[in-house]
């Protein structure tokens, strides 16, 4: 039987504190927003958006938000990006990903000013992250290693092995396990023999987009399993990319979805939020 890691219990206990960080920054005349933009109406976005915006809300910060039609042109993007970046009072700044096709994603993270960036995705912040400078570090991957953290499990000289390399789960995640002093590995869709390098992990962090891909065959006795997937299935309802049940019973801990990573990304978000503020 594995301990089920609890993301929203732990989400909720870093969102409390932030809170009281907040109202001490207030009282020392520190305050400001967050700009939430979103191109497009996706469904899955304006669910994440709104989660966004409750957050805020909790903790104190303020939101702002920017929904613009799926067929705002790139320029005008940047341009309402380039006014928040000179806006004082705007302390973050986050563009709702994916985009719509005729949008350059990375054309539009650029834009964004690193000091700003509560993504961590700007190329600085990512480069910042790699050498092991202060900067925003992507909110998933952190929120993850606070997860471990938090549950007391130990994360120095172990194996990790991460499934899924994108820029926003699978590479940062290894650099941040690297930066914890696990030895990481990271896998992918050409990778051989996945089922048996799996099964070397302490700690299995998937995350590549599969629903229900990883099952027992994947995971060595007393494993821990992150699973980063989300995905409606056929009744509708949410699933990971681990068979959760089958490999529940093998793990020592394990997170469930929902309820696992999910709610660590935005209270990782308001982190990042709160150490803007913090700095100005
Ligand atoms: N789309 C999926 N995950 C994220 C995220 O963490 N931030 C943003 N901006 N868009 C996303």
């Amino acid at each position: 039987m594995a301990m089920i890691i609890d993301g929203k219990k732990i989400s909720q206990q870093i969102k409390e504190e932030l809170k009281e960080k907040v109202t001490a920054q207030k009282a020392e005349g520190k305050e400001g927003a967050l700009a939430v933009i979103q191109v497009g109406a996706d469904p899955a976005s304006s669910v994440y958006v709104r989660n966004k915006k409750n957050a805020c809300a909790f903790v104190g910060i303020e939101s702002l938000a920017y929904e613009l039609p799926e067929e705002t042109p790139e320029e005008e993007l940047l341009s309402l990006i380039a006014e928040l970046n000179s806006n004082e009072k705007v302390k973050g700044i986050l563009v709702q990903l994916p985009l719509p096709g005729h949008i350059n994603e990375d054309k539009v993270i650029q834009a964004i000013s690193p000091s700003k960036d509560v993504d961590g995705f700007h190329p600085q912040s990512v480069g910042a992250m790699v050498i092991g400078e202060k900067g925003f570090l992507p909110c998933t991957p952190a929120g993850i290693i606070q997860l471990l953290k938090r549950s007391g499990i130990e994360i120095a000289g172990k194996n990790c092995v991460v499934v899924g390399r994108s820029n926003i789960v699978g590479k940062p995640m290894a650099l941040l396990m690297l930066r914890e002093h696990a030895t990481v590995t990271i896998t992918h869709s050409r990778t051989q023999n996945l089922a048996g390098i799996c099964r070397q992990a302490d700690i299995l962090i998937v995350a590549m987009g599969k629903p229900r891909f990883i099952g027992a065959e994947y995971v060595k006795e007393g494993a821990v399993v992150i699973d980063v997937g989300i995905h409606r299935n056929a009744e509708n309802k949410l699933c990971g990319d681990v068979k959760f049940e089958e490999v529940e019973p093998i793990a020592s801990a394990i997170t469930p979805v929902p309820g696992g990573v999910g709610p660590m990304t935005i209270a990782m978000l308001m982190d990042n939020c709160v150490q803007s503020i913090e700095e100005g």
